[in-house]
């Protein structure tokens, strides 16, 4: 068969091993899944009766109707702004078919969240990275430099994941400033939410000023409906039209249209909820300074931790005490990403990583 070329170099995706994998693995009773920046306290207790009331026989409403009713006005941007997906990475996907012909490029920092690059792969277009600064910032100057006529999307995200720092409002004004304007700035910020530094900003404030820079959410962080899959865009209406072309019809499921409804409607919850991990985080500072180890400040819900051996060895290491976390990511081989769960859970993982590691 006449598969095409350029996906023998694209990898499956491989998420973390799940909690059942593990226990059977190593026989074990406890495992803590710390990996996927899921939120430990999950959704509003008001999904509860989610299910009632479903027409389970019937196609979900394609227009997100009372979904995007909501959202856009406590955005306050128009309705015609924004676009569902079946998850935020559906959208990367629907960007990539929209945007990308082959030997076209995207531009993205490096580490960062890998479905830029895949999406960008399987269009049979080639990607472009620039490394993290010494403290763990991006140079945007150097990203701006790495513009060609055949640049189409510039991926930012903020936070960035795994680092867990951001672009500061000055940073964002200069990459709209020097950013030619038929490329488009993709600015992902799925976890925005979780954000203290006060030099951030979110890029919504930019679309009425801007037409070429859109923003990614979801409902799978903050919100603890990563089960669901539903994520959106905030973008101009040019660029929601052609995204609309190559959306699958009823990608976003009645179910997750309604947990997102009442998510929405619960802010109260999500606000409790960003306040016991921010004061988890910061335990994990308070910890890991004692211990000496070194992090990296975080304003999201995971944190970045130097295991200053193998990443890799570290991870099975701690994988045998119960503790599933990620490993792996480009440039970053002795450092490990710890998603913030119960404050309990992290007493625990400190524990497990002081046995691995001293
Ligand atoms: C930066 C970033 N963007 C997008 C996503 C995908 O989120 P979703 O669950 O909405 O597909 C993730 C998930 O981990 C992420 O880290």
């Amino acid at each position: 068969m006449k598969i095409r070329k350029c996906l023998d170099s694209v990898l499956p995706y491989v998420p973390g091993k799940s909690e059942e994998e593990i226990k059977k693995e190593f026989n074990i009773k406890n495992v803590i899944k710390i990996a996927s920046n899921e939120n430990p306290y999950g959704p509003t207790p008001k999904i509860c009766n989610l299910y009632d009331n479903i027409n389970y026989n019937i196609y979900p409403d394609n227009y997100d109707t009372k979904l995007r009713e909501k959202l856009s006005a406590k955005l306050g941007v128009n309705k015609s702004n924004l676009l569902f997906g079946n998850g935020s990475v559906e959208i990367i996907q629907m960007l990539a078919r929209v945007f990308l012909d082959p030997n076209d490029n995207v531009i993205s920092e490096l580490p960062s969240f890998s479905s830029y690059f895949s999406e960008a792969m399987i269009q049979n277009a080639q990607i472009k990275t620039i490394k993290y600064n010494s403290d763990f910032s991006f140079d945007i100057n150097s990203i701006i430099e790495l513009i060609d006529e055949k640049t189409k999307i510039i991926f930012l995200t903020n936070p960035n994941n795994p680092l867990g720092t951001i672009l500061s409002k000055e940073e964002l004004n200069m990459v709209m400033e020097k950013v030619p304007k038929d490329i488009l700035v993709v600015v992902d910020e799925a976890y925005y939410e979780f954000v203290r530094d006060e030099n951030y900003v979110s890029a919504i404030d930019y679309i009425k000023d801007y037409d070429n820079i859109c923003v990614l959410r979801t409902f799978s962080k903050a919100y603890g409906l990563a089960s669901l899959r539903i994520g959106y865009i905030v973008a101009n209406e040019n660029v929601i039209s052609n995204l609309e072309k190559v959306r699958v019809p009823f990608n976003v499921s009645t179910i997750a249209q309604k947990a997102a409804i009442i998510a929405l409607e619960d802010q109260e919850y999500m606000n409790q909820s960003i306040k016991k991990i921010h004061k988890t985080i910061d335990y994990m500072y308070e910890s890991l300074d004692k211990l000496n180890i070194q992090y990296i400040k975080t304003q999201a819900n995971f944190i970045m931790i130097n295991v200053r051996k193998s990443a890799e060895d570290v991870t099975y290491e701690l994988l045998k005490r119960g503790y599933i976390v990620r490993a792996g990511f480009p440039l970053m081989d002795n450092w490990i990403r710890v998603s913030i769960s119960t404050l309990e859970d992290m007493q625990g993982f400190i524990k497990a990583l002081c046995e691995v590691i001293k």
